[in-house]
């Protein structure tokens, strides 16, 4: 279970709120132990871009839909590059979901990424999803993670927030499209991953 059923927000920059600690220690423990099934089930595998560019997180996912990105582009697809559906989505996963956004339905997509020491992932916006009015929550576990957050057009000034191990942001309302990315990692950082890294879930309404 999250600490509060109704948290408010430790941080709002240029709208994205931050619930910062959310996330006790035994809950993160919980959510990496589902995290392992879940890449037993359905490896992590190493994304290329149109373009045919490596992506420098590994991914994998969650629900009845899985964000993918290979030669054809980005999309979201009902079954793992290998072929099997994914598997559900954990409910301590879920009620993360329902305390930060009580009043949207249900996500279908869980994208697990793995941050090794030197994945970062450049800025853009989640816009693959059909209905952008719902919002968009990411939980962040292991090392910490310098996220940048934009505007809702690219280029421009832009914040930056260190992601603790148990942090929580929303994307939602006017922030829904804002651009974002992960400048680095910090290595060392957190001990909860055994051979270190990060992992970041980001909770969607794709369909
Ligand atoms: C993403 O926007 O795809 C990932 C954000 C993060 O890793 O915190
Ligand atoms: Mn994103």
């Amino acid at each position: 279970m999250v600490k509060k059923s109704k948290p408010t927000p430790t941080m709002t920059i240029r709208g994205v709120r931050l619930f910062q600690g959310l996330l006790s220690r035994e809950v993160q423990t919980e959510m990496l132990g589902q995290l392992r099934e879940i890449a037993r089930a359905a490896p992590f595998f190493r994304p290329v871009t149109s373009r045919g560019q490596n992506m420098s997180v590994r991914m994998t996912s969650a629900g009845t839909v899985g964000w993918i990105s290979d030669r054809r582009g980005y999309r979201y697809e009902t079954q793992h590059p290998d072929g099997k559906d994914w598997p559900p989505i954990p409910e301590s996963i879920l009620s993360v979901w329902t305390s930060v956004a009580p009043d949207a339905p249900l996500p279908d997509s869980c994208l697990i990424n793995f941050y090794d020491p030197d994945a970062r992932m450049g800025m853009h916006q989640d816009r693959d999803e059909t209905d952008l009015d719902q919002p968009v929550v990411s939980i962040s576990l292991g090392d910490e993670a310098l996220f940048r957050i934009g505007n809702l057009t690219r280029g421009g000034k832009t914040e930056s927030v260190w992601l603790n191990s148990g942090d929580v942001l929303v994307m939602g309302g006017p922030a829904r499209l804002v651009y974002h990315g992960i400048d680095r990692i910090r290595p060392g950082s957190s001990q909860l991953l055994p051979d270190g890294g990060r992992i970041n879930l980001t909770l969607r309404v794709a369909r």
